[in-house]
């Protein structure tokens, strides 16, 4: 299982020293929450602020888009440094359009189901992404429960990529830890987004540990 913290939870008045921490902790990927105030109801940062803490790591740079019409602002987070961009399949912008985009800038690409969105709706698109993630909290906030219920979704979502042998990573996204993450590695997922469960603990790189080995 790989572990992308959510930097959504970490001191902003220090993004790039936290991003520099969660690298040491052992990090594989940087989840980066980008809220728009519309598609969502929060705000947190754009492509400016990742432009500026590209540097603290070489890890990879997971951009989540929580945006509405994301295919205006590809080239603005590619250029940022973004290596993998998620946008949401609830969003107003064509799916097949934005995946095209991305994959143009040599990025990767993936589509984001929110909770209430079925497995099947991404389907169309698995031929031609590289990840499919799958919130498992309504999107917005850190901090919130794990929706267990989401689990069935993801399984369908991963015998359908089985089925069809592609090389599609599922990540999944809130409130996971310790208590839940097995689950997730059960049901599928490859990559565990992990904001809390990380920055709240006394020491994060035990969490990342422990999280792996579960
Ligand atoms: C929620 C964000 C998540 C969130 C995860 O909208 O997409 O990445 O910050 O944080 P936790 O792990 O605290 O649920
Ligand atoms: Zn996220």
């Amino acid at each position: 299982m790989l572990i992308a913290p959510s930097l959504l939870s970490c001191d902003f008045s220090k993004f790039g020293e936290e991003i520099e921490r969660m690298d040491k902790a052992g990090a594989d990927y940087m989840h980066l929450d980008v809220m728009d105030g519309h598609f969502v109801p929060n705000l947190t940062f754009g492509a400016p602020v990742i432009k500026f803490v590209r540097p603290f790591t070489d890890k990879v740079f997971d951009v989540h888009l929580m945006i509405s019409e994301p295919l205006k602002y590809i080239d603005d987070f590619c250029d940022a440094g973004a290596d993998l961009i998620t946008f949401h399949i609830e969003s107003d912008s064509d799916p097949v359009e934005t995946i095209e985009k991305i994959k143009a800038r040599k990025v990767k690409a993936g589509v984001v189901l929110k909770p209430k969105t079925p497995a099947e709706a991404v389907f169309e698109y698995l031929d031609l992404v590289d990840m499919v993630l799958v919130m498992t909290v309504e999107p917005g906030f850190g901090g919130q429960s794990f929706m267990a219920d989401m689990l069935p979704k993801i399984k369908a979502i991963r015998e359908e990529i089985d089925r069809r042998g592609l090389d599609v990573l599922i990540e999944a996204d809130g409130g996971i830890g310790a208590q839940n993450i097995a689950l997730c590695r059960e049901a599928g997922v490859d990559v565990a987004v992990a904001g809390t469960a990380v920055f709240k603990a006394e020491n994060p790189k035990q969490a990342i540990e422990e999280l792996k080995a579960l």
